[in-house]
């Protein structure tokens, strides 16, 4: 055995010395790379001044008395999986962050979907946005391409460039499921671009309909079919309106009955308004009574500003210094889901799940130093949280390309994809974080305490699992270095007793404008270009002994950060992960064959397999047990070499 493990350590050293030998940056070229690659939106580094701290601020010692018993809780919320926070791609964006085709699948993006899927049992992604409205199928593509973008097309009257996929696109996606529990949405369908061609309206294109149920089987949740603002305009005369909609939604219905070929005919989504219609007009159709058979949810799309003037010229300009305390506070969150409360509540009584399709924190591409910030990911945690309770079932975090700056992830551009790792926005914590905030139970129930005098920057939920408080989340929104504005959140358990002792898992930086040095109990996943998808650092779960007899449990809170307060024991997360960039680069590419990973056993149906929980380092901090499975090192390692040796 001893004689095994070093077999595998030396193994282990030999690709690991690889990493210095393929991933150097080739001399002479590190200038013009940075120069090129890090003006990009996606990497812009602008840091706001954090807001002043309020005066008079929250008080800085609080008690909340939370029953221990949901039976005990009015408004708490239905039940929310640990799926709840997933993200909506732009569908243009595929071939770097998933992978040029079914036969090469990006690791980073692997292990960033791992990472949830460990805590959440699951990740849930949609494929859309803007640039599929118009994507349409043809048999093949250049270079075995599964997806490109149209040549310039006079029959798109949009004149936007068409995204233009193969069938691999779904072997790509179903791929990509057989190495994370990955559900995927896809759409949104415009009902005006799936007819062939545009200007005619007999027919629809329901090959992507077809195609991905096909492939994607039960691993695809449902399919959006939408209107959009272009479409109103450019295609429909001005009496285009919800209830035109509507039977645009039942002539595709009746499409997709008379379509033999797709077998699942009650997985559509939609209307997935956006603003001109409230979703109200929807209902008012009698869209979902009449629909309700093909409805699998319902879904609006929603982002709370925009920053589109200094791209398009369009709207106001929002400046981003003066926008920032509007996210920095618990009113944001509450005020984004109070349009919803009527639609939450006649979608539960509809039976129907109702879904945030797409949102982040501004229209076109979010604002530099809010967006990617620590404070903005302090704001997506409480803005989803907020939905949860106000019993949205999901919510889906948007990403682009380079050129936005709200991604929770983003793929180095193709050309450069040799020299540097990707890059993680703020924002991808905040899922992470809400996976663990919800489990896997699929019973979790949170309800907004509102303690602390429902003061807006001290923000408190509790969560209920099976029935009994399992956590409680507690938010500083306040940046002051000072430590004048840390609070201490004293628990009590009503009807109940305190624990002996509670696990604290701390979401922490120095500051809400910070892009960097953001850790997560200790570990973070590395700054700009250091990004592959695992964890770096050890582990830090603190423990803290109550006070049974006093029946409380006193949690400091730093100004700022988020804590999640476990009841019970931190369930123990151990990633497995895909290992590593070295072999992407060798290969050249910024990905790793699937056939590889498909053969390397071990590395699929990866549940509870034993794996790092951070690069470099092979100690559970948690439980301080080793937690690497050599054999599966080795096995990884292995092939990893025989691919090396092929080039
Ligand atoms: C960040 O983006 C803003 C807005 O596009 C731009 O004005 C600024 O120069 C960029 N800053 C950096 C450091 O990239
Ligand atoms: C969420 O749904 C539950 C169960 O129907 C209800 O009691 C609660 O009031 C709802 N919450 C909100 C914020 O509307
Ligand atoms: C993926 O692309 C590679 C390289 O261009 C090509 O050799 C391969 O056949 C493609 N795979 C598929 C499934 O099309
Ligand atoms: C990946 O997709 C290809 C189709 O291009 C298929 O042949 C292969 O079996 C798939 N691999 C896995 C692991 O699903
Ligand atoms: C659609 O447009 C094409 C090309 O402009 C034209 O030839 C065709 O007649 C049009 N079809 C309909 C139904 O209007
Ligand atoms: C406007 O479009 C609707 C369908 O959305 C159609 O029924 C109506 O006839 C059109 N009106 C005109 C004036 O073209
Ligand atoms: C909720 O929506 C329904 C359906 O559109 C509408 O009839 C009702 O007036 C709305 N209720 C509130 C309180 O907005
Ligand atoms: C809190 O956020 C809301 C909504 O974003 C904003 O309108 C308000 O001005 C903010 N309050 C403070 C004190 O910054
Ligand atoms: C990568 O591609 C972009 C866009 O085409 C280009 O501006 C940049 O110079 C390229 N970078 C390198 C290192 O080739
Ligand atoms: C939670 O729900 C998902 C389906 O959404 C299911 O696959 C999973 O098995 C459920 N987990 C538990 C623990 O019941
Ligand atoms: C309490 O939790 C249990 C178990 O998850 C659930 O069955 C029950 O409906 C919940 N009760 C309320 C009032 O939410
Ligand atoms: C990183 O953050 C930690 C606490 O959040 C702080 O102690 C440390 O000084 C920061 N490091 C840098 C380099 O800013």
């Amino acid at each position: 055995m001893l004689l095994f493990v070093f077999w595998s350590l030396w193994i282990l050293d030999v690709a690991t010395a690889s990493i210095t030998v393929y991933g150097q940056i080739p001399m002479g070229v590190t200038s013009a790379l940075s120069a090129t690659a890090t003006v990009a939106a996606a990497y812009n580094t602008t840091v706001l001044n954090p807001p002043e701290v309020p005066d008079p601020g929250p008080a800085t010692s609080f008690t909340l008395s939370i029953p221990s018993a949901n039976t005990s809780v009015t408004k708490l919320s239905i039940p929310i999986k640990g799926t709840f926070y997933g993200f909506s791609v732009e569908m243009s964006v595929i071939t770097q962050l998933f992978g040029k085709n079914s036969s090469y699948v990006q690791v980073p993006l692997l292990n960033l979907l791992a990472n949830i899927q460990e805590r959440a049992g699951a990740v849930h992604v949609r494929i859309g946005g803007n640039t599929q409205e118009y994507a349409y199928y043809v048999p093949t593509l250049d270079e075995g391409r599964a997806i490109s973008k149209e040549k310039a097309d006079t029959q798109n009257p949009t004149e936007t460039p068409a995204v233009i996929y193969t069938m691999d696109l779904f072997y790509l996606l179903s791929n990509i499921s057989s190495f994370v529990n990955v559900k995927w949405y896809i759409g949104k369908f415009e009902l005006f671009s799936i007819r062939v061609p545009f200007n005619d309206t007999s027919d629809f294109r329901l090959q992507i309909v077809e195609y991905s149920e096909a492939v994607l089987g039960d691993n695809l949740l449902g399919v959006q079919v939408g209107k959009s603002l272009i479409y109103i305009h450019s295609h429909r005369n001005s009496s285009y309106n919800p209830q035109a909609y509507a039977d645009e939604f039942g002539e595709l219905i009746a499409a997709l009955a008379a379509d033999s070929n797709v077998p699942v005919k009650n997985n559509l989504i939609g209307p997935s308004v956006s603003g001109t219609w409230t979703p109200e007009m929807v209902w008012d159709t009698g869209f979902i009574s009449e629909y309700t058979t093909n409805l699998g949810a319902l879904s609006v799309e929603h982002y709370p500003t925009d920053n589109c003037f200094p791209i398009y010229g369009i709207g106001s300009y929002h400046d981003p210094q003066t926008e920032f305390s509007d996210f920095l506070n618990h009113t944001s969150g509450i005020a984004l889901c109070e349009p919803y409360l009527n639609s939450t509540a006649i979608a539960q009584a509809a039976g129907k799940p109702f879904l945030m399709f797409e949102t982040n924190s501004a229209s076109c591409g979010g604002f530099p130093g809010i967006s990617d910030s620590f404070g903005g990911a302090l704001w997506a945690l409480d803005y989803g949280l907020q939905m949860a309770y106000s019993n949205f079932s999901g919510a889906m975090l948007h990403v682009g390309g380079q050129n936005v700056f709200y991604n929770p992830f983003t793929a180095p551009p193709t050309n450069v994809s040799k020299y540097y790792e990707w890059t993680v926005g703020a924002v991808y914590y905040s899922a992470l974080i809400s996976a663990e905030v919800f489990g896997k139970t699929n019973t979790s129930q949170i309800v907004d305490l509102l303690g602390n005098d429902a003061n807006i920057y001290t923000p408190q939920y509790a969560v209920y699992e099976n029935g009994a408080l399992a956590r409680v989340a507690l938010f500083n929104y306040i940046t002051d270095p000072s430590g004048a504005s840390d609070y201490t959140a004293t628990i009590t358990v009503s009807g109940g007793n305190a624990p002996a002792s509670v696990q604290v898992k701390y979401f922490l930086s120095d500051s809400v404008s910070t892009k960097t040095n953001i850790t997560w109990a200790g570990q973070t996943l590395g700054t700009i270009h250091e990004v592959d998808g695992r964890f770096k650092g050890t582990l830090d779960v603190v423990t803290i002994a109550c006070n049974t007899g006093a029946n409380t449990c006193l949690v400091p809170v730093p100004a700022p950060a988020f804590a999640l307060v476990f009841l019970a024991a931190a369930p123990d997360i151990t990633t497995a992960t895909f290992s590593t960039s070295t072999y992407t680069n060798a290969a050249g590419t910024a990905t790793v064959p699937a056939s590889v990973l498909a053969t390397s056993n071990g590395m699929l149906g990866m549940d509870e397999t034993l794996w790092s929980t951070s690069a470099g380092s092979t100690e559970n901090a948690a439980h301080g047990q080793l937690s690497v499975d050599f054999g599966l090192v080795f096995r990884v390692v292995a092939v990893l070499l025989v691919l090396l040796s092929g080039h």
